[in-house]
């Protein structure tokens, strides 16, 4: 562990108005200039308020809202560190192919500012035909008195309404046994991670794109995996690169988002697909994919998912109902080998024995009566008039000082920002983020002049559109 950081620090010096901002913009400059390493411990707040003569709530404050962004981790009794999940900075400085709209020599620290990095609309839920096949289901059990243990690999009504559903829209042709229900796509990955971890020991390694999807960073890291980030470009995962770790790294899995890159919307090609496929089978290691929002794509066909693909024995495909109808449901599933869903039945068996029977019986229900297939088709054209809206707007209030590649599918935009970041502009996203019905954006920062959000343009109206843009630009630039 390294050592408590003296910090060098001239606040007077600093333009910012407030001592929180000074300090905390100090901070953030120290940890991407370098000087400051991740896992430093920083000094306790009291030591350094009484250093630089400020108030010890201000530092603690600072702290504060440094971890929640993603900058620092409080461990208990221990103290405050510089967070160990930034990107590694010198694979991001060297990664001169990274996607168009990045500066080659930039290095950059996601961070969660905001938890809207596209969710549904909430509001357009058809409530009234849920309430329909949750009372069917009811019926149901009560007459056939089922309410007993079922199956941990999910109900067969739902199992059979996926397959249905995963042959006409995702080109995947599989079997029942085959098919595993979880509480959401999030416990996919969890256990996609825990079988991987007791399978192969020796495998330390889990490769992610270099933006990732932070909570399954998190669960690889639970999982005692280690992280090992790959290049990202226009065209998605840069498997040349990818060729190259696989030659020095025990590799377990390569975790990935082909359909709609997370963070960044791009699309995996199709060369890239085959080749990562190539890779699974000569490295022989598992591919985690994370098909999330496969629902939503506007301008073409939807691509077909790398488990549809000829030798695709290693893809681990992991959906989820959240993004088409709801987080709040917990319904997701995972496609992959007998061995793979086989350790996952048992783990379920430990963790919960089953998802809800109700549950499963009424969306199946609205699955086999073609429910899910009208709500997509009504909730695509909703979300696809606000995507260009969206981007109009950025580019209408911004002006050059945006950057936006509109997406061909998903339900958020990867906005650059031509701009310098300023802490301000975080404490407005919180204060949407707070004191409205809704969310809407993830922050990603660049170093110097320039940052991202991954905008969710989908749980937000025309109107609301308007309004938070109109709210980001004053932040920014109406001073
Ligand atoms: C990349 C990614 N994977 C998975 C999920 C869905 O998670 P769940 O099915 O657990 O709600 C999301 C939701 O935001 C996501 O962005």
């Amino acid at each position: 562990m390294q050592q408590p950081w003296r910090m060098q620090l001239h606040l007077a010096e600093r333009e910012e108005k407030t001592i929180f901002l000074k300090l905390a913009n100090q901070i953030i400059q120290e940890i991407l200039s370098g000087r400051l390493r991740q896992g430093t411990r920083l000094l306790g707040s009291r030591t350094l308020a009484n250093e630089l003569g400020i108030n010890r709530k201000t530092v603690q404050s600072v702290y504060e809202d440094l971890e929640a962004q993603g900058w620092l981790v409080s461990k208990p009794r221990q103290g405050t560190f510089v967070s160990e999940h930034l990107p590694d900075l010198k694979l991001d400085s060297s990664s001169v192919t990274m996607i168009s709209v990045q500066s080659p020599t930039e290095s950059h620290t996601p961070q969660e500012a905001i938890k809207n990095d596209g969710v549904p609309d909430t509001r357009l839920i058809p409530y009234e035909l849920f309430s329909r096949a949750y009372r069917h289901a009811l019926i149901k059990v009560t007459r056939q008195q089922v309410m007993g243990y079922g199956d941990p690999q999910g109900s067969l009504e739902l199992r059979q309404a996926l397959l249905n559903m995963l042959s006409m829209e995702r080109f995947i042709q599989t079997t029942l046994e085959h098919i595993c229900v979880v509480r959401g796509s999030q416990m996919g990955i969890f256990l996609a991670a825990r079988v991987l971890a007791k399978q192969q020991p020796k495998r330390q390694f889990i490769v992610v794109e270099q933006w990732s999807y932070p909570p399954a960073v998190e669960t690889f890291l639970s999982n005692h995996f280690q992280i090992i980030q790959v290049r990202l470009d226009q065209h998605g995962l840069n498997t040349d690169h990818l060729a190259e770790l696989l030659e020095n790294h025990a590799v377990a899995a390569v975790y990935t988002t082909p359909h709609h890159q997370y963070p960044t919307t791009v699309s995996m090609s199709m060369d890239r697909r085959l080749k990562l496929l190539e890779l699974s089978k000569s490295f022989d290691f598992y591919i985690i994919e994370d098909d999330y929002d496969h629902e939503f794509h506007y301008d073409s066909r939807p691509i077909p998912p790398l488990i549809s693909l000829p030798s695709a024995d290693n893809v681990i495909h992991i959906g989820s109902l959240s993004k088409i109808f709801a987080p709040s449901l917990r319904v997701g599933y995972v496609v992959a080998d007998l061995d793979i869903i086989q350790a996952m039945r048992q783990d379920i068996l430990l963790i919960d024995k089953q998802g809800n029977a109700i549950t499963e019986l009424a969306i199946a229900e609205l699955m086999q009566q073609g429910e899910l297939r009208r709500h997509t088709r009504k909730m695509r054209k909703i979300y696809q008039g606000r995507r260009d809206f969206a981007v109009k707007t950025f580019q209408r209030i911004f002006k050059d000082n945006v950057e936006i590649a509109t997406p061909a599918g998903g339900m958020a935009l990867w906005v650059k920002f031509k701009l310098s970041y300023r802490l301000e502009f975080a404490e407005v996203l919180k204060q949407l983020h707070i004191d409205s019905e809704y969310e809407f954006g993830s922050l990603f920062q660049g170093k110097s002049n320039y940052f991202h959000i991954r905008f969710g343009f989908a749980a937000v109206s025309e109107e609301e559109i308007t309004q938070i843009v109109q709210m980001l630009y004053q932040a920014l630039l109406d001073r």
